[in-house]
């Protein structure tokens, strides 16, 4: 008998929260500088401004932490954490640091010189700010197909082969390596397909140069390759991802995602030489080979959640949950990337305000709207985060991981139907305080 679509965990502990006024949420925005970074947590009521630390532990994790080991040097906690990643990527020489940023700040270090190019299928926005940093270029090579929000197509998240294989030939000795990020945040968080990855791995090793997944969402990419990849449908989270890894030299990982940790991250790498480069750093910025930047704690909640990440039902859960939000959206007019990915709804907000130009943020305007109107947080993903590298005026509402019931998600679709209805009035932003490639985080806007 088939039982259908059940969730698979109930709730243990609660967290009040609150929705502010009207009046008070127009006056929290006008301090916040229309900047909803700069909003307290305890001001918005459904917060969907990242998928990233803000997860719901299981109690196996809970019950892990209580069993950190402390110590400084040769931590149990790092064994059961290096097992995990170990059996998950087939990488043996595992770093942990405080998140995926310190990872990138590590690996490149010691891999990237001025000059150097990255290919990405996208860079994410810290990615990017890491390799701008040392002087080097990002270069974001997603399939055309992404470009449009409208398209079917099971893998938007695809690197474009053919722009791959042209600039690896035009620039000899200048990519240190090239990197995919599965799935593929800056890009309506879409899965890449094994295929494109096998390719991907093809093109990098036949001209000498590794691939480094960036596998933040290695999991719901996982979970996207098993639902609809020919060849692969059936087949569990774990072994799919496992292939996935076996095609490349290395990740660096935000564990903060589909690792179920609050905060954390990792380098793992098969080269022993690259390792040891990259231990003497991970020592001068994060801390000892064994803890990185993270207690024994983190190490032993760790462990559990990247195996409990890849839990089929978990993962139909997940990505269920962020299609249904998607689908119920595009039932009421708003334009919604296409299809949805793992961890996020993107919307279109150049054609939900087709009247405010791009250089008045309708993406940032549209995240405005939203916290007026429902005391909703999302964050926006286009000129204001991307500058000039944007492609597309996108809205991201993450959904936090095994955190919002469908009650909370109803709101969310109601806040959108009230915007819908008003939206004429909406006004654009001019952008008052902030430069750089990470000018989002904290810039101040002013409505026009
Ligand atoms: N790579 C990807 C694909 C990411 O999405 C992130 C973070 C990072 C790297 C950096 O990891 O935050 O642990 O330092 N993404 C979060 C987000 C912040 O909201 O998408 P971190």
């Amino acid at each position: 008998m088939d039982d259908g679509w059940w969730k698979p965990y109930k709730i243990k502990v609660v967290e009040p929260i609150r929705l502010p006024s009207r009046p008070e949420r127009e006056k929290f925005l006008k301090e916040a500088g229309y900047n909803v970074f700069n909003l307290k947590s305890t001001d918005v009521y459904i917060d969907l401004l990242t998928d990233s630390g803000t997860g719901a532990m299981s109690q196996a994790q809970w019950a892990a932490l209580m069993e950190g080991d402390e110590a400084y040097a040769g931590s149990h906690s790092f064994e059961l954490f290096r097992e995990a990643v170990l059996e998950i990527t087939g990488y043996p020489y595992v770093l942990p640091t405080h998140q995926g940023r310190a990872a990138e700040h590590v690996f490149f270090s010691v891999t990237v010189k001025p000059g150097d190019i990255v290919p990405n299928n996208s860079h994410f926005d810290t990615t990017r700010a890491n390799l701008l940093a040392l002087g080097a270029k990002p270069l974001d090579l997603p399939i055309p197909e992404a470009l449009d929000p409208e398209l079917l197509h099971p893998f938007k998240g695809n690197m474009d082969l053919e722009a791959l294989e042209r600039t690896l030939g035009e620039n000899p000795g200048r990519v240190p390596f090239v990197m995919l990020t599965i799935t593929n945040n800056t890009m309506a968080g879409q899965p890449v397909s094994l295929e494109n990855i096998r390719a991907v791995s093809k093109i990098a090793h036949a001209h000498g140069i590794p691939l480094i997944l960036d596998a933040a969402r290695h999991a719901e990419n996982a979970f996207f390759i098993g639902e609809r990849e020919p060849g692969h449908t059936g087949r569990s989270p774990k072994e799919i991802a496992q292939e996935v890894f076996s095609l490349a030299d290395g990740c660096l990982m935000s564990a903060k995602k589909d690792g179920f940790g609050n905060i954390g991250g990792f380098i793992a790498l098969r080269d022993a030489e690259l390792y040891e480069k990259c231990a003497e750093k991970l020592i001068l910025w994060e801390g000892f080979p064994t803890y990185g930047g993270l207690a024994g704690r983190d190490l032993a909640a760790l462990a559990v959640g990247l195996r409990e990440a890849l839990d089929p039902l978990y993962l139909r859960d997940r990505v269920g949950q962020v299609r249904q939000l998607a689908e119920e959206l595009r039932k009421i007019g708003v334009p919604v990337y296409w299809p949805p990915g793992g961890h996020a709804v993107y919307v279109d907000a150049a054609r939900l305000l087709p009247h405010i130009p791009r250089d008045q943020f309708p993406g940032q305007s549209l995240v405005c709207a939203l916290y007026l109107e429902g005391g909703v947080r999302a964050v926006e993903v286009g000129s204001g985060m991307l500058g000039e590298a944007a492609k597309l005026e996108l809205v991201r509402l993450a959904i936090p991981r095994r955190v919002y019931t469908e009650e909370h998600l109803r709101h969310v679709v109601h806040t959108f139907s009230r915007i819908l209805k008003n939206r004429e009035n909406i006004r654009g932003l001019r952008l008052v305080a902030g430069s750089g490639p990470l000018r989002h985080f904290r810039a101040r806007f002013a409505p026009i």
